[in-house]
């Protein structure tokens, strides 16, 4: 592990030469401004906003004054997709009190966030980005009400149950129950579609349920065992959106398509070696998600709250208790790109979300249009650095580069939060609001656990 210090294109350059990882770089960002077809609509650039929580909805799962603020400056910032942070379907899969839930009794406030999020791009920059929103169930990270975790798993795994709260059978979720989902994905989607977004994620990433349940090998029953069985919810959810939903609306998934995790508890991973990818079952999964109606998709990897949130999010920095990587933040990166590719070249003209690329700084943008332009990927995705640094799509697209003042500096201090059950954003860049909550999380967290 690294920590980037590269002042230069160059610099950063002979480190990827050094190590030689298939990273490219270029300096014609002309594809950054490609339109992008998603289905029947069209996002104005290939610059998307990854998908990033603030735990800071209301406890209706309304949108609050935080919540309006950060969708109203992903949306002046010109990116020409925005996809929509985690949003639970049911109460109990909910990863923490205030994350986001569209219901019946709140639509109206959501048709005012979406309406008003439009209007932002459209007053900034002269377009609409594509909005959609992240449909989720929390599983084994359920955190609905107060401090205590309250997972619900597909099965036991001994590498995970003691860090989540996992201490009897009866955690384990029946077949009825996971069948009970299937309306409440497809509720909630058609709510999506009333409240004026123009997609919804069937999200399947980070261990959270669907994730989970790809790996299901030791669970019983259809939704155990095969891979048939594995990926059964994932792909009936898919189905039964799309007969819902009709053709004119986006479906979407974010999935795990290698969790870094030992057989028979990871999905995509190498049954003796599992930090060797085995394409076989994701690749199968994206050709069945395809046929089942999806138009957008996102690979994402690893699981954020074990021991190697390198896979998911390289850092120079790690958040309490995680030990440092041992591999080069680049080798990491190197990593997600070639998963997106392999998305992509399965995917064909569905556009894939590729992610990996907030550590890279003020090169982010040399990079994302490397990737464009051989063809490896559709869309730039930015996570971390949308929090830090919301206009930066705007200033890649009209000056052509990004301010090294701005960026995010891969600190963690925003998972920090997370993790110390606050609401969260950027402390560094927007340290004004979020400094000071970071330390009264941080103060209240040492109170409630004595460390
Ligand atoms: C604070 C925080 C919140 C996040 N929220 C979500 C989320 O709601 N849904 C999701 O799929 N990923 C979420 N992510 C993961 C990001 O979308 C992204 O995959 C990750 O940060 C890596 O991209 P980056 O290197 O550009 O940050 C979150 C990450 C962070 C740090
Ligand atoms: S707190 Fe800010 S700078 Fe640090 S990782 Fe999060 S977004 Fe980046």
């Amino acid at each position: 592990m690294k920590t980037f210090n590269f002042k230069t294109g160059q610099e950063l350059q002979g480190h990827i030469q050094e190590l030689s990882v298939g990273i490219e770089f270029t300096d014609d960002l002309s594809p950054l401004h490609n339109k992008v077809k998603i289905g029947n609509m069209v996002a104005p650039n290939s610059i998307a906003i990854l998908p990033m929580e603030g735990c800071d909805s209301n406890v209706d799962g309304s949108p609050s004054e935080l919540v309006y603020r950060r969708y109203l400056r992903f949306s002046e910032g010109g990116a020409g997709l925005i996809w929509g942070e985690a949003n639970a379907v049911v109460e109990e899969g909910k990863a923490n009190p205030n994350q986001m839930q569209l219901k019946s009794e709140n639509l109206d406030t959501f048709i005012d966030l979406v309406s008003k999020t439009k209007r932002a791009g459209m007053e900034k920059n002269g377009y609409e980005p594509v909005i959609i929103l992240q449909l989720t169930h929390s599983g084994r990270y359920s955190r609905p009400y107060g401090h205590k975790a309250q997972p619900l798993v597909p099965q036991r795994d001994p590498l995970l149950d003691g860090r989540s709260g996992v201490v009897s059978d009866d955690q384990v979720v029946s077949d009825e129950y996971l069948d009970s989902l299937i309306p409440a994905y497809v509720h909630s989607a058609l709510l999506a579609k009333e409240a004026g977004f123009d997609g919804v994620d069937i999200k399947a990433c980070h261990r959270y349920l669907l994730s989970e349940l790809l790996a299901s090998h030791t669970r019983s029953g259809k939704y155990g065992g095969s891979f048939e069985n594995r990926s059964r919810l994932l792909l009936t959810i898919i189905e039964e959106v799309r007969k819902a939903v009709g053709d004119d609306f986006i479906i979407a998934s974010r999935f795990n398509i290698f969790d870094a995790h030992p057989y028979p508890y990871g999905f995509g991973c190498d049954k003796e070696d599992m930090w060797k990818f085995d394409q076989r079952e994701p690749e199968m999964l994206v050709r069945k998600m395809i046929a089942k109606g999806v138009d957008l998709l996102s690979n994402a990897a690893g699981n954020p709250y074990y021991i190697y949130p390198q896979v998911t999010r390289p850092f120079d920095v790690s958040s309490l208790g995680i030990p440092e990587p041992e591999e080069d933040q680049l080798v990491s990166i190197e990593r997600l790109f070639s998963f997106s590719e392999t998305v992509q070249r399965i995917a064909g003209d569905i556009p894939v979300v590729g992610n990996g690329y907030s550590w890279l700084r003020q090169f982010i943008p040399n990079i994302g249009a490397a990737n464009l332009k051989k063809g490896s990927v559709k869309f730039m995705g930015l996570g971390r650095c949308s929090f830090a640094y919301p206009d930066a799509p705007r200033d890649i697209l009209l000056k052509g580069e990004m301010d090294p003042k701005k960026v995010c500096i891969s600190c963690s201090k925003c998972t920090q939060i997370m993790r110390d059950h606050g609401t969260t954003g950027c402390v560094i860049r927007d340290s004004k609001l979020y400094a000071p909550l970071a330390k009264q999380f941080t103060l209240e967290r040492i109170e409630r656990e004595g460390k």
